[in-house]
């Protein structure tokens, strides 16, 4: 176990949509050895679900029988296309699918739903009381592992988030104009943070990091030092982030 994350090894990384949870996730998983689980591909699963079945975003009640329906397995990567893990469900490869353009403007919707929420996060409460895991998303901290042995809260300017997402897509052969990708995200991030159940916020004793100047490699060093040299002290992260906030008031 690392030295500095205290008992069983659960780290939670939240924050806002490309703000680089998955990178910095990833990272710090395999360092580490611990389970990476990325709990935003459960909610993108089920939305590719409802899309299929033509339910509405609206429809609370089928989208929460569904959330209990379905099974959603994931897995390590199954392939060498660049997937961080192989995600399932019920059975079928559905890794880059969750990705489409469609998924992600449904997608926040769809989470709203306490009934949907309350399934999905059982599982990844279940995952999580293992240990040794590395879980991202947007209530981890908060709800689903408020025991967590380090909270981070990640985020950055909606301008370069828009910019890093951009370049993402425009290297994977899709280029939607900047405007269309930061439009998008503000409104992803409005509805997460808008929510009743479980919205996107920081909890009270997160480390808040804003990477708006940071790139990927000082992110990763300044939270590997805080994994490594002891259990993190809440806002300790601001002095050393620029233009950081205090942890426990995260930005919409
Ligand atoms: O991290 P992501 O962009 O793949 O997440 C997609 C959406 O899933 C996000 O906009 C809101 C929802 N989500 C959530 O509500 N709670 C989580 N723990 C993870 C994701």
């Amino acid at each position: 176990m690392a030295r500095g994350v205290r008992d069983s090894g659960i780290i939670a990384i939240d924050g806002t949509a490309a703000s680089g949870k998955t990178t910095l996730a990833r990272r710090l998983a395999e360092h580490l050895g611990y389970l990476y689980f990325d709990t935003g591909v459960m909610y993108r699963a089920l939305t590719l679900a409802a899309m299929r079945k033509g339910l509405s975003t609206s429809d609370e009640a089928n989208l929460t029988e569904l959330a209990e329906r379905i099974t959603i397995d994931v897995r390590a990567p199954s392939e060498k296309d660049g997937r961080p893990c192989t995600v399932l469900l019920d059975g079928e490869d559905v890794t880059w699918l969750i990705r489409s353009e469609q998924v992600d403007q449904l997608v926040s919707p769809v989470s709203v739903f306490a009934g949907v929420r309350r399934a999905l996060s059982a599982q990844q409460r279940r995952i999580g009381l293992r240990g040794r895991v590395v879980m991202v998303g947007r209530d981890i901290g908060t709800v689903v592992l408020p025991e967590a042995d380090l909270k981070i809260f990640l985020d950055a300017s909606l301008e370069e988030r828009a910019r890093r997402r951009h370049a993402e897509l425009k290297a994977r052969g899709s280029a939607p104009a900047l405007e269309e990708v930061r439009s998008s995200l503000a409104e992803r991030d409005r509805i997460d943070s808008g929510r009743s159940v479980a919205p996107l916020r920081a909890a009270e004793d997160a480390l808040y990091i804003d990477s708006t100047r940071l790139n990927v490699q000082e992110v990763y060093e300044l939270v590997e030092a805080l994994v490594s040299t002891g259990p993190a002290q809440p806002g300790r992260a601001g002095k050393a982030t620029e233009g950081s906030q205090p942890s426990g008031q995260a930005k919409g």
